[in-house]
């Protein structure tokens, strides 16, 4: 796997690959890998054969109380998981970077869809996340780029700007990686005790057994949504941000669910802000 830092490299990598008539993939993410992420390699290595993943913990998106700071960071870790899955290029620019003269005076703000759910408890967060995934779109100008299903009000937004704003590039979201007794991976797990991550569990248990009952024939989402809270309020340590019942576009809470609603949760379990989702069907 080759390596750069800065953009003018990346470029001129990309720009060979692609004079050679290889169809480019990227993975855009913020490090410290695991299998979620590798998950979305394999995925581009599919949909393409010269596969960029940027690695880049992106200040903008952040808020000035989060985690950024001590958001975990693992760059040559990272290098040799992204290497053994057979990962073409590695971006990991800096922060001056890709922000030469500090946060851009030009912006990409969504005007709806970030207001709620994640967006909500995050303001700025979204515009942050957009900005950068249109700045690492025109620097390697990929054919396809993949983005995980875990972070399902993202990969909404992305697309929204993708067609919003014509970026000729493809969109693709995969499914979520769990690990076997079901928590999605996500790199701020490691803010978890043990004991936090067995309570953390219920997130996921509660969509299951929500996403069960609606299999079983229950679609009032009232219900379901009661159900979810109600299993989250009996797990001590576990503190509701929200769990909305939306349609996969609009984001808009449905009163009664069909399959491909979105069942939507986030919580904060001792430092970590978690996330995770289930799609009914
Ligand atoms: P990060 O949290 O590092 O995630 C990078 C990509 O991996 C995202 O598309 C995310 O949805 C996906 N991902 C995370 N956990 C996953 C899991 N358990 N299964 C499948 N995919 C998973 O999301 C970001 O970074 C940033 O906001 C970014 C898009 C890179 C912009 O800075």
């Amino acid at each position: 796997m080759r390596r750069s830092t800065t953009r003018a490299a990346v470029a001129a990598e990309v720009g060979a690959a692609r004079s050679a008539g290889r169809r480019i993939a990227l993975v855009p993410t913020m490090g410290y890998l695991h299998e979620g992420h590798l998950s979305l390699v394999d995925r581009a290595r599919a949909l393409a054969d010269y596969v960029v993943v940027s690695v880049f913990v992106n200040p903008l998106q952040f808020g000035p109380t989060e985690d950024l700071a001590r958001y975990p960071r693992d760059l040559e870790r990272d290098v040799a998981l992204l290497d053994a899955r057979g990962a073409d290029l590695l971006f990991a620019p800096s922060v001056e970077e890709m922000y030469p003269g500090g946060d851009p005076a030009v912006q990409v703000v969504p005007v709806r869809l970030a207001d709620r759910l994640c967006g909500a408890a995050r303001p700025g967060h979204f515009t942050g996340v957009l900005t950068v995934v249109a700045k690492l779109f025109g620097i390697v100008r990929p054919d396809v780029a993949i983005f995980g299903q875990k972070d399902f009000q993202q990969a909404v937004l992305i697309r929204r700007m993708v067609r919003d704003l014509d970026m000729p590039v493809e969109i693709d979201v995969a499914p979520i990686v769990r690990d076997p007794d079901g928590m999605a991976l996500s790199s701020r797990n490691v803010y978890l005790s043990a004991d936090e991550r067995s309570r953390a569990l219920v997130l996921s248990r509660a969509l299951f057994a929500a996403a069960d009952a609606f299999g079983a024939g229950t679609s009032d989402a009232s219900l379901l949504l009661r159900r979810v809270r109600d299993m989250v309020a009996a797990e001590p340590g576990v503190a509701l941000e929200y769990a909305e019942l939306v349609e996969p576009d609009s984001l808009e809470p449905v009163d009664s669910a069909r399959p491909g609603d979105v069942l939507v949760i986030a919580a904060r379990v001792g430092r970590a802000r978690l996330i995770d989702n289930v799609i009914l069907c």
